[in-house]
């Protein structure tokens, strides 16, 4: 569960081992402690969940997976159930990245099975959108962002709406350094709320929070944080050092109590 908080969150992708990522949430730890206003989500690689949690358990720091497959278990080699997410202390699950879809292939019929799965299980949901640049550039977000939305949600509106949040990652955003500006991301959380509104009326309240994800860093996030629309970040590279990542912290936690 989430309150009103802006959300920071972390996804280490395929970065940090166990013992890296242990040294990172021990200064995270001590420095979230200045930080309470913002709701902190790390995404470690499986390998470093059940090490990080030791250190996490008994701070407010939650930790989510970065994927998982929809079977409770099976005969999946490499892949990873929401129990043994569960058991090794994650809280929440990442389904859909961008990487997800364009490198590994993934459906939205296949992420609309995880999604279920995940909120099932009882793990909460950070689901990923996003359109590319040819999508952008033929006008066709909105269109992109419609689909993924329908197909990934069908039929899963009956779960409490603050176990969903929704990250809006362009593609053409993430890891390029190249951010949306503060005009575009705002645009398409409004057409993410108006999405979601209109077609999930179950989840039709603020109570699902929209994440932007996209080359965030400490530069450009008093902008984007201070944009209408926008609940929190999807951070992949920042969030790799935590010094920065903290420091896009501090700035939503100041932003977000200034307009407040
Ligand atoms: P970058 O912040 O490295 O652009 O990655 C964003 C992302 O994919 C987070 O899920």
């Amino acid at each position: 569960m989430i309150d009103s908080k802006p959300v920071i969150a972390a996804n280490w992708k395929m970065y940090k081992t166990p013992q890296e990522g242990y040294q990172f949430a021990r200064q995270l730890a001590t420095k979230a402690l200045n930080l309470k206003g913002v709701k902190f989500i790390l995404a470690p690689s499986a390998t470093a969940i059940f090490h990080l949690a030791e250190v996490l358990k008994d701070t407010p720091i939650e930790m989510a997976g970065q994927n998982m497959h929809f079977a409770e278990e099976g005969a999946f080699t490499g892949e990873t159930s929401a129990s043994m997410l569960q058991a090794s202390g994650c809280t929440w699950v990442i389904i859909g990245h961008s990487e997800r879809r364009h490198v590994f292939g993934e459906s939205d019929d296949f992420i609309r099975q995880k999604v279920a799965a995940a909120l099932q299980a009882g793990l909460n949901v950070i689901m990923c959108i996003g359109e590319r640049l040819e999508d952008r550039e033929a006008h066709r977000t909105q269109g992109v962002l419609q689909q993924q939305l329908r197909d990934g949600l069908e039929g899963l509106d009956e779960y409490p709406a603050e176990r969903l949040v929704i990250a809006y990652e362009p593609v053409w955003a993430i890891g390029t350094g190249v951010v949306a500006s503060p005009q575009q991301a705002g645009d398409a959380h409004g057409q993410v709320r108006a999405i979601l509104n209109q077609r999930f009326p179950g989840l039709a309240d603020a109570d699902v929070k929209i994440l932007y994800g996209g080359s965030v860093k400490s530069a450009n996030a008093a902008e984007l944080i201070s944009t209408p629309g926008i609940d929190g970040f999807l951070i992949g590279g920042a969030s790799l050092d935590v010094n920065e990542y903290c420091s896009i912290a501090e700035i939503a936690q100041n932003e977000v109590q200034v307009t407040n």
